[in-house]
């Protein structure tokens, strides 16, 4: 199966998934989106009000502070995909549980960022943070970039940190400006593809197993 086939099945195993108790308040389940060529995968937290009631990450207040920031990063919300920890709203918005968090992230997010393979991940606020790097402290980590697994994680503050407490605010912006130049790190570290036939000037493969 192609990357594109997975990220459809995982978006429609999302859409009637019942393995926790959050899906009977849901209007939607919100799986996530985003192109399956995206180098960047952005993870909030869950869905909010408006994004239960369109299915759709990050499309109230905190989505229209996202789409502004991921501008200072020179990107718009089509190179990028967006997901969420937990993929069903929370009554009153509270935070999530462990085992729904648990449940969620290995049925369906940890396989999303498998089939996408994303250079760089951000993270946007602790809950998405502590997936990677438990222990760690927001406050004291965002901004700061991190291989996990053999991935760039990038630890931000969430967008809603920002329209609670505007002080947050410049943090955010200068953590995404800082986002391209990551980015083009990841990139030029990259391994080179393997060649496609050996050199000219090695023996051919069959010849070295013969010693
Ligand atoms: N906050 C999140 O963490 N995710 C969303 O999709 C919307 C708001």
């Amino acid at each position: 199966m192609t990357a594109i086939d997975i990220l459809q099945l995982i978006t429609n195993e999302v859409q009637t998934c019942t393995r926790c108790a959050l899906h009977t308040g849901r209007a939607r389940a919100v799986p996530g989106e985003g192109p399956p060529t995206a180098e960047v995968m952005l993870i909030g937290e869950g869905p909010g009000y408006h994004e239960d009631r369109q299915g759709r990450p990050f499309v109230g207040p905190s989505g229209q502070l996202l789409d502004d920031l991921l501008a200072l990063a020179g990107l718009q919300r089509a190179d990028v995909f967006i997901g969420n920890v937990i993929k069903c709203r929370p009554p009153k918005n509270r935070d999530p549980l462990p085992d729904e968090v648990a449940t969620c992230t290995q049925a369906y997010l940890f396989r999303q960022i498998e089939a996408l393979n994303p250079k760089v991940i951000v993270t946007l606020g602790r809950f998405s943070m502590n997936l990677f790097l438990p222990g760690e402290k927001i406050s004291r980590i965002h901004g700061q970039p991190r291989i996990v697994e053999g991935r760039l994680i990038v630890p931000m503050l969430h967008p809603a940190a920002a329209l609670h407490q505007p002080q947050n605010r410049p943090l955010l912006e200068a953590d995404f400006r800082r986002l391209p130049e990551l980015l083009a790190t990841v990139e030029r570290e990259a391994p080179a593809p393997a060649p496609a036939t050996p050199p000219n000037d090695e023996p051919p493969l069959e010849q070295l197993s013969l010693f």
